[in-house]
């Protein structure tokens, strides 16, 4: 197959802004160096248009200088604010070191990362507000928000809240969520969309990978894509960055509803207690 053919034919999410958001992204949490300066010029190269980053994961450094090599407008450039920057100013500033870190003028989509029980979330939108009407980031979102806390972002926000990136795959499908999500416009991102390989060992992944002739990988990819939801994949491997964006099969509905049954309520990395002291939060007593 020709390069970014399969990318191509995937589908994508009109934003309230009109822009449209590619059901496939480059994740790139715990990435750094040249390990992610191959991987992501792997991506590029095979076509992907969506590249997603955090301040938290510490590497948009890197992202930015191999995004000096590519036109800036070919791609949809996501970043998080961490929690501990929800406050107004702190949040403002937070924006404007990823934008010189990532060597660009805008975003396409900033995410309040997790939420914070401690910030006012009213500020905290003001704040994605002013940036939005300085033009430094064209959309804004959350992630790891509960339908509870998504569905108070959305009364209280200026600017529409056009995406939750939630942990979302076979084992997680939180379908209460999803549904919440669904009804408000809010675009759906499958955050670890692979379990971080745990649900390779799911007995019916593996049926299906044998019988379709795919890899696990692209099993699940493309059964989240048919269900509505934009996949985040990681990956440090260059071949399997571009056996990833391979996804020109088609899945039977049957087949689909096979993995709909799959959900078992387990999560990889959201589970409820947290440490509100770590670097995320930055929450003292
Ligand atoms: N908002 C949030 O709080 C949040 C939380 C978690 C994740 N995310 C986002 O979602 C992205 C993805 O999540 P994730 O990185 O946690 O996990 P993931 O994408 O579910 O899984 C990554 C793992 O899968 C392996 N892998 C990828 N493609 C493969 C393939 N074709 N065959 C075999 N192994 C494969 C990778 O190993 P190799 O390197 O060996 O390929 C890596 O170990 C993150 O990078 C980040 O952008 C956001």
């Amino acid at each position: 197959m020709p390069e970014g053919v399969g990318v191509s034919t995937l589908p994508t999410h009109t934003l309230p802004s009109g822009d449209e958001l590619p059901a496939l992204g480059y994740g790139t949490w715990n990435l750094s160096g040249d390990a992610l300066r191959e991987s992501l010029r792997a991506a590029l190269d095979a076509g992907y248009a969506h590249v997603d980053t955090a301040e938290g994961y510490r590497n948009e450094g890197v992202i930015g200088d191999v995004l000096t090599d590519y036109d800036r407008e070919d791609v949809f450039l996501t970043s998080k604010v961490l929690a501990k920057n929800l406050s107004y100013e702190s949040l403002i500033g937070a924006c404007e070191d990823s934008l010189e870190r990532l060597g660009t003028e805008y975003l396409d989509l900033y995410l309040i990362h997790w939420p914070n029980p401690a910030i006012s979330l009213r500020e905290s939108l003001s704040a994605m507000a002013t940036l939005h009407d300085r033009g430094l980031v064209r959309n804004i979102g959350v992630s790891n928000f509960s339908a509870y806390q998504l569905s108070c972002a959305h009364h209280v926000s200026d600017v529409p809240i056009a995406v939750n990136q939630i942990e979302f795959h076979p084992w997680f499908q939180r379908p209460e969520l999803v549904e919440y999500c669904r009804e408000t416009d809010t675009v759906v991102e499958a955050a670890a969309p692979l379990a971080r390989t745990e649900v390779f060992d799911d007995e019916v992944v593996g049926k299906l990978a044998t019988a379709y002739d795919r890899s696990p990988a692209q099993v699940v990819l493309k059964w989240a894509i048919e269900r509505g939801i934009v996949v985040l994949p990681k990956s440090s491997s260059p071949e399997h960055v571009r056996g990833n964006a391979q996804l020109d099969f088609s899945m039977n509905e049957a087949d689909l509803q096979a993995l709909d049954e799959r959900d078992r309520n387990d999560p990889v990395y959201d589970a409820p207690a947290r440490d509100w002291t770590d670097d995320t939060y930055g929450i003292s007593r």
